[in-house]
């Protein structure tokens, strides 16, 4: 079982993206049962609320519903939860660095860095580009699935 934690800054954008995409590429793939997949956010700026509207709009578009979804606040405790905690942009990183006192075990990744163009996720937050977002994710999510299976 590898368990992956997706992070952003508000877990109402980008990283229940991620969440969901990875979900439904490994349901697709059949491998269910070997993963689990959850997202969270540095801030506790969105604590409890759901996806943000448009973020869920471009799911859908694809079929994919995050209904139930609510925001909550990275932890601690993650660090040792998780195998893989996978930040949308640099600032997540240094935000998890701080909170668990650096990455002694490796875990921490950006998840363009699993493509041919590393960098940050287009954040649809300031960009209102919900699209670009979808573009970036899927294409980190399908690098991060190869990169594990493959290994
Ligand atoms: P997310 O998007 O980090 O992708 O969930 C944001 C959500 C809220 C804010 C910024 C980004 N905010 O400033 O409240």
């Amino acid at each position: 079982m590898t368990k992956i934690l997706f992070v952003c800054l508000g877990n109402i954008c980008r990283s229940p993206m991620a969440e969901f995409v990875m979900r439904d590429m490994i349901e697709k793939s059949g491998l269910s049962g070997e993963f689990h997949i959850a997202s969270a956010g540095t801030s506790n700026e969105e604590y409890g609320n759901p996806v943000y509207p448009p973020a869920r709009r471009k799911l859908l578009e694809h079929g994919i519903d995050p209904a139930g979804k609510t925001a909550r606040q990275l932890q601690r405790g993650d660090y040792q939860e998780y195998d893989l905690l996978i930040a949308m942009e640099q600032s997540n990183l240094r935000s998890m660095e701080r909170l668990f006192g650096g990455d002694p075990e490796g875990k921490l990744h950006r998840l363009l860095d699993y493509t041919g163009r590393p960098g940050d996720v287009a954040d649809p937050w300031y960009t209102r580009d919900f699209e670009a977002a979808w573009r970036d994710i899927s294409e980190g999510c399908r690098g991060l699935l190869e990169s594990i299976t493959k290994n």
